[in-house]
């Protein structure tokens, strides 16, 4: 008789879960190394990590988050935060935020990287805009030191799981209930 190693790096399991309970898939991606982007034509990223930058870029700020969103945004953006976003030829098509350090829902080490809230506008949605400023910032938090990036999502929502998946997250690593 052989017994199961127990080095196997995955135990496979499989769960019944009611349709109406929703909850979130946790993913972690470590970044050993900067990643592969997949470029979308015509798409330029754009990230506000600092006071400068926030000046630099206002007016896409702004047509991202209205005037009082920018304001708050500059204001978060000071105490620590990172938001960035994809435009063509400055029309806004896709929004993210990034936390560092800190997750309401999850716990994460000092320095780790929380990306989310993520959006595209929805006359972009499919293009892989996403994928490609996912892709992007994952480049810019490498270039900053770190090396492990939180996402999460709904069980539900598949475009934004594809998303995780082409970003290179692989499995989700925790769930939690949020309502
Ligand atoms: C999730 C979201 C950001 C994805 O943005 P996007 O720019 O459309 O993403 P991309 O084009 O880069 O990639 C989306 C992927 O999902 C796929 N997809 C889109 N709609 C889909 C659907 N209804 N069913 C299955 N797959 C779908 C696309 O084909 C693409 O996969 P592919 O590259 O393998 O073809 C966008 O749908 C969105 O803003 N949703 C509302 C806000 C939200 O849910 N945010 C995430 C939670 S924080």
């Amino acid at each position: 008789m052989t017994t199961p190693s127990t080095e196997a790096p995955f135990s496979e399991i499989s769960l019944r879960v009611p349709d109406k309970l929703h909850f979130q898939l946790v993913f972690r991606r470590e970044l050993p190394q900067a990643v592969v982007v997949r470029e979308v034509k015509g798409v330029q990223f754009c990230v506000f990590d600092s006071l400068g930058a926030c000046m630099a870029n206002l007016a896409l700020l702004r047509q991202a988050l209205g005037q009082a969103g920018a304001i708050k945004a500059v204001l978060k953006v000071l105490r620590g935060r990172v938001f960035y976003l994809a435009h063509e030829q400055g029309r806004v098509l896709h929004t993210g935020w990034v936390t560092f350090s800190f997750c309401r829902f999850y716990r994460v080490e000092q320095g780790d990287a929380v990306i989310g809230p993520i959006w595209s506008a929805e006359a972009a949605r499919g293009r892989g805009v996403a994928v490609y400023a996912t892709q992007m910032i994952l480049n810019v938090l490498f270039s900053k030191g770190v090396r492990v990036c939180f996402i999460d999502t709904s069980n539900g929502n598949v475009p934004c799981l594809k998303v995780i998946e082409h970003a290179g997250f692989g499995y989700p690593v925790g769930v939690f209930l949020r309502d």
